[in-house]
């Protein structure tokens, strides 16, 4: 417990001997970076908008042998959507699966009836055409199903893809946006993939309590990525897509990144960061500079995924034999090498602006009340829960007045970190059992890690929405702990 108590800063993620692992972990030959296409839609009648297809494809994970997919108008994962704060935009979403799906716009404020939560679900043959405005700050969102009890394999097929958002604030600083260029989105997932090479959702005992975890590394779906980078500053926007893995990033060498944005946005100035973890869900933007013209790596390594760490304490009351075999814990506790960097030559060392973007710190003597959610898992992980509720359609779990603040405090009571993400909302973390956010938590945020035996407080504020009919969702966004029930409803009331 001493050492999950301690949260993710402690362990030693750096100092470890990562070099002969990480030529372990890369298997096969390198792959050129895939980038998925940018898709700024049309505009209509004042409208910014969207036509998308859901899909069944077909991905070969190992080359030679094909696996069934999902994509949206692509064989795996979709198109990055490019949109502006103030813009309205539309979507026309077809489902051409066979079975239901929702899209949710992860990250966004917006109205509850294009949230695209469980409660928005596209019958298969059907079209879901919803219209809001672009509220949010310039940064990395992202879209991916939603369906009740189903994200997790929907996710895992391929149902999930970026978005930029661009705005003014942002587009006066210079930093490096060409999309595909020296901006580029990496959607970081972790498959199984079996003895055939083919792609698998394995739910079993241990991975519906733990979450699916895979032993192979996919970037945008590509393994051993490759990218040929220009000279200078390349923008690298983070993406958590995994279902239940955490990732610490890092550069072979322990070489700095700066950190210019989290979630919801830029963060008042860059930081520079050895090290940055990302649970599912998250995001984080960092500048890595390849001035030098020497090739640099990204590494991943999951030492701090929660499960790893109840193995080798010996998982408590639940016993070893829960908390997976010797097997299942390694597979956890990996260190990947994920992204290949090569830049076309060298030049002058990296400026960047020493202020991003006004972000004052959260002053939480604004809150009007708060509010407290406890996440457990229960016995063997039946009895996921919030407040000792598990999710139910018909239930509203929380009332929310619109244009309050509020405090969050998120308690976790299990023995396993979760993500926690909130709909409709970008809140500021206030602290982890009284002790200041990281570097990559300091700015906007909508998904938060809550570690074991551990405390967050949330400083929030809902701003859209006052349909007292349709719910909002908070949950784990460990998937496979969502799809078990580890979510609630929430409506957003006029005062
Ligand atoms: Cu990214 Cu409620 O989900
Ligand atoms: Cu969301
Ligand atoms: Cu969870």
């Amino acid at each position: 417990a001493g050492l999950a108590a301690t949260g993710f800063a402690a362990l030693p993620l750096v100092g470890c001997d990562t070099q002969s692992r990480v030529s372990l972990d890369q298997r096969g030959a390198s792959n050129p970076l895939a980038i998925p296409r940018l898709q700024a839609g049309t505009i209509e009648r004042g409208e910014r908008v969207f036509r998308l297809s859901l899909t069944l494809g077909e991905k070969e994970f190992v080359p030679g042998t094909p696996s069934p997919t999902i994509g949206i108008d692509a064989s795996y994962l979709g198109p990055t959507l490019e949109m502006r704060r103030g813009e309205q935009v539309r979507f026309h979403i077809d489902n051409k699966l066979a079975e239901d799906a929702t899209v949710h716009w992860h990250g966004f404020e917006l109205p509850a009836t294009a949230d695209g939560g469980p409660h928005q679900l596209v019958r298969p043959g059907e079209r879901w055409s919803p219209s809001f405005e672009i509220r949010q700050r310039a940064s990395l969102y992202w879209y991916h199903s939603h369906t009740h009890r189903r994200a997790g394999p929907q996710v895992y097929a391929g149902l999930a893809a970026p978005i930029y958002v661009r705005d003014e604030e942002e587009d006066r600083l210079d930093l490096p946006s060409r999309y595909g260029v020296d901006d580029i989105p990496l959607v970081v997932q972790d498959r199984v993939i079996d003895s055939s090479g083919r792609l698998v959702y394995p739910l079993n005992m241990h991975s519906r309590m733990m979450g699916v975890i895979g032993e192979r590394i996919y970037v945008n779906g590509t393994a051993n990525a490759v990218f040929d980078a220009t000279a200078g500053p390349l923008r690298l926007r983070l993406l958590n897509g995994s279902n239940a893995r955490f990732y610490t990033f890092l550069l072979e060498g322990d070489r700095p990144m700066q950190l210019i944005a989290s979630d919801g946005g830029l963060l008042a100035a860059p930081s520079e960061v050895r090290s940055l973890t990302l649970a599912p869900g998250e995001r984080a933007q960092v500048i890595v500079d390849l001035s030098e013209g020497r090739p640099l790596r990204l590494i991943a390594s999951s030492p701090a995924n929660a499960m790893g760490m109840m193995g080798g304490q010996g998982g408590g009351m639940m016993g070893g034999g829960m908390m997976g075999n010797r097997a299942d814990r390694e597979r956890q506790g990996r260190t990947f090498s994920i992204l290949d960097m090569r830049p076309s030559g060298a030049s002058t060392p990296v400026m960047l602006p020493p202020t991003l973007a006004a972000l004052a710190a959260p002053d939480p003597s604004l809150a009007v009340r708060s509010r407290r959610f406890v996440l457990d898992m229960g016995m063997m992980g039946r009895g996921m829960s919030i407040n000792g509720e598990t999710m139910d359609m018909d239930v509203i779990n929380q009332r929310v007045p619109v244009g309050q603040w509020e405090i969050w405090e998120i308690a976790n009571a299990s023995m396993m970190a979760h993500p926690f993400h909130i709909h409709n909302v970008q809140f500021r973390l206030l602290d982890r059992d009284g002790r200041p956010p990281r570097a990559e938590e300091a700015g906007f945020k909508d998904t938060v890690i809550v570690n074991p035996r551990e405390q967050v407080r949330l400083l929030l504020r809902f701003e859209e929405n006052t349909d007292p009919d349709t719910p909002y969702m908070y949950h784990c966004h460990i998937l496979e702990h969502e799809d078990a029930g580890m979510m609630g409803q929430f409506v957003v009331m006029a005062n």
